[in-house]
């Protein structure tokens, strides 16, 4: 909810002109208001203010199409899931198995967890009803009548805008029982979390939605076969299915003419940390950080990049030479990254590198789940060896087995988040093993005392 957010309006509205990429160079980002579009109206949040703005037109059209086609049509827009990892939407939505006549579900994970990703919130604050419309849509298309939004529990002010939002939705005739006359029964629950990071992982959320302790689940089967319930389910992130609205409205080619071809349409970036304008940047996918930072009026007090998160802090580092490089799923993967959420934290020269790796630690540590001994040891370990390291107790052997550590607990791990424990270790390792070996021979003094340590996480 930045100035940029709402930006300039560039004539992106749903169904009209289009928005080139941008070009690789330092020129302001072209902005796309296409989901952030209404956030600076008046009263955003309110089902008045998205109505004045076309909102429900596009659930309107969709209950006239059949719904086999809006699953087509979402196919042929190219839609990404936005949760981190990527994945086709429309894609995701036909692996769901023939109906059987019993209950199938549609999940929203909204659960916001990882550092630095702070996109999910701000939209369920700013246009709750974008998302609740594409659930309708969503579950209009996918054969479900039930939708369960699974809110991260600190949130407290984005579960009640959307519980509040649901209500105006039912009041007006969009959610219940035969939904604008369509024949089409939808409910909507909002879930609040207990805040627990792993309960964002797609099978730990549906345990976790189901009254379990919230840990992943063996896949396969896959939510789509057996989800919740053990019914077929998909989950999907807040931003991907606001995403569906607007692709409704204004049709795959033109949700194509945004962004690259195997990364199309908008998105969402969140810078923070030392940036001049922190907060939500919507642009063309393929937009470079370099473009995005021009946007937000560069590094704050002028002290340039050291280094970066393309995608929140599961995802390996980039530094400056990585400035033009096209964030999109798969040019970020060619340079050795991950788009993940495109949360963007930007670090300037004054930040140590070992600092910010043992804080990621630290959080990790704090949120494995425990069922699986990679993670659930490793990330202690680890832990353990940067206290010593930022404590200057460290020694050039810690170094290795701290390498040698991460190299076994990526890829051997139950779920993604011991790979996303294990990342900044070997990403920081590769651009800046240098710092950690200076704090270890003393050449830098120690980052902190031993005895500031005490209830660190
Ligand atoms: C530890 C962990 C935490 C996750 N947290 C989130 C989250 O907060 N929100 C989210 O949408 N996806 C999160 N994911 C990814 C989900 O498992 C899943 O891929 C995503 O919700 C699918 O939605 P999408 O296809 O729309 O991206 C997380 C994954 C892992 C391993
Ligand atoms: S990798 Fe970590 S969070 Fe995932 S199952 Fe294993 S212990 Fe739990």
């Amino acid at each position: 909810m930045t100035e940029s957010s709402s930006g300039a309006a560039t004539g992106t509205e749903a169904g009209k002109a289009p928005v080139p990429p941008s070009s690789p160079d330092d020129t302001p980002a072209v902005l796309s208001p296409v989901l952030t579009r209404r956030w600076s109206a008046p009263q955003s949040w309110s089902i008045s203010s998205y109505r004045k703005l076309d909102g429900y037109t596009a659930l309107a059209q969709a209950l006239k199409t059949e719904p086999g086609r809006l699953t087509e049509l979402v196919k042929n827009s190219g839609l990404r899931g936005r949760g981190g990892a990527g994945f086709p939407t429309g894609l995701k939505w036909s692996f769901l198995p023939p109906s059987d006549g019993g209950p199938r579900f549609l999940v929203i994970n909204a659960d916001e967890g990882e550092p630095g990703t702070c996109k999910d919130i701000p939209m369920m604050l700013a246009d709750p009803h974008a998302m609740i419309e594409g659930c309708i849509i969503t579950c209009y298309a996918i054969g479900s009548t039930f939708c369960a939004i699974y809110i991260r529990g600190e949130a407290v002010q984005a579960i009640r805008r959307v519980a509040r939002a649901v209500q105006e939705a039912k009041e007006r005739g969009f959610l219940g029982r035969n939904i604008l006359g369509s024949g089409f029964d939808c409910e909507i629950v909002v879930h609040a979390g207990a805040g627990a990071y792993i309960c964002g992982e797609e099978t730990a959320l549906l345990d976790s939605l189901e009254g379990r302790r919230g840990q992943p689940r063996l896949k396969p089967p896959f939510p789509a076969v057996a989800g919740l319930y053990a019914r077929p389910t998909v989950v999907n992130n807040v931003e991907t299915i606001a995403s569906v609205p607007a692709i409704v409205s204004g049709g795959s080619d033109w949700f194509r003419k945004m962004g690259t071809e195997k990364s199309p349409g908008p998105k969402i970036f969140s810078l923070s940390g030392h940036v001049t304008r922190p907060g939500q940047y919507e642009a063309p996918m393929g937009t470079t950080l370099r473009q995005l930072l021009a946007t937000a009026g560069g590094m704050k007090d002028g002290i340039p990049l050291k280094f970066f998160t393309p995608g929140g802090s599961s995802t390996p580092i980039f530094t400056p030479e990585h400035l033009d490089v096209p964030l999109s799923f798969d040019d970020v993967a060619a340079a050795g990254s991950m788009l993940g959420t495109t949360a963007l934290m930007c670090f300037n020269e004054t930040v140590s590198v070992p600092w910010a790796v043992w804080k990621w630690l630290e959080f990790y540590k704090h949120e494995s789940c425990g069922k699986c001994t990679p993670c659930r040891e490793g990330t202690g370990w680890l832990t353990q060896i940067l206290r010593r390291i930022v404590t200057g107790a460290g020694t050039l052997a810690d170094l290795d087995t701290m390498e040698d550590a991460a190299g076994n607990i990526i890829g051997r791990s139950f779920c993604a988040l011991g790979d996303a424990a294990a990342t900044p270790i070997l990403s920081s390792f590769k651009y800046f093993r240098g710092e950690f070996e200076d704090l270890v021979t003393g050449r830098t003094p120690p980052i902190v005392r031993s005895g500031d340590l005490v209830g660190a996480h």
